[in-house]
């Protein structure tokens, strides 16, 4: 089976993510068709970037953080970014641990969930351009959550009632359906 990796790419204190994470990881694991799991960039901590360009020195890691971060992504056939925008961009944690990698991303599918008051569309549009030098396939169905969702999201108590995000559901369908389509396609030609 192929696997899906849904990227937290936020770290703070308090993050809004986890409850985004959670329903995405019961929707697409409810799918039965790909495996699912978190890559929580927590579980990560890297300085800032300060090497030779991975685009050239591919999987020579200069160090045994960036090396499991490596190994974790080579493990994936297509990713969901969970995209939390911070003043009109994507988060700075995520974008240092992309530099830190380059060919585990290659030629594989990667699409969005973003919140935030436009629902995170600029930060999303954003990482579609990084995501093509990254030689990607971004994926043109994404789901933005609105203020209006995000409202009762954030009041509604531990553990998380997912269903809050029940409006979005034919949404994330959509994002499921072709994130499906591209996984197969593109892991078969990788094989090849
Ligand atoms: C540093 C910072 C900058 C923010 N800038 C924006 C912004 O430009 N647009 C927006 O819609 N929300 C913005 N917000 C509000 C976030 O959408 C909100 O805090 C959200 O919960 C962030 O996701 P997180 O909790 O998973 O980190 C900002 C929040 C922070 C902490």
């Amino acid at each position: 089976m192929t696997l899906i990796q849904v990227v937290n790419g936020s770290t703070r204190e308090g993050r809004f993510s986890e409850k985004v994470a959670a329903w995405v990881v019961e929707h697409l694991a409810a799918r039965g068709d790909f495996d699912v799991e978190v890559l929580d960039l927590r579980d990560h901590p890297l300085p800032f970037f300060d090497q030779a360009p991975p685009a050239r020195t591919l999987r020579n890691y200069p160090n045994e953080e960036v090396a499991r971060l490596g190994r974790e992504l080579d493990r994936a056939d297509g990713y969901v970014v969970l995209v939390a925008e911070y003043n009109h961009g994507y988060t700075a944690v995520l974008k240092n641990a992309m530099d830190h990698t380059f060919v585990e991303w290659r030629r594989k599918p990667i699409t969005f969930v973003g919140w935030g008051n436009v629902g995170g569309a600029r930060a999303i549009e954003q990482l579609r351009e990084v995501a093509v030098e990254f030689e990607m396939a971004p994926l043109r169905h994404a789901v933005h959550i609105m203020p209006d969702l995000m409202r009762p999201a954030m009041q509604s108590s531990d553990p998380f009632d997912t269903g809050v995000f029940a409006p979005l559901e034919p949404k994330l369908k959509l994002l499921a359906e072709d994130l499906a389509w591209w996984t197969t396609a593109l892991t078969t030609a990788r094989a090849r």
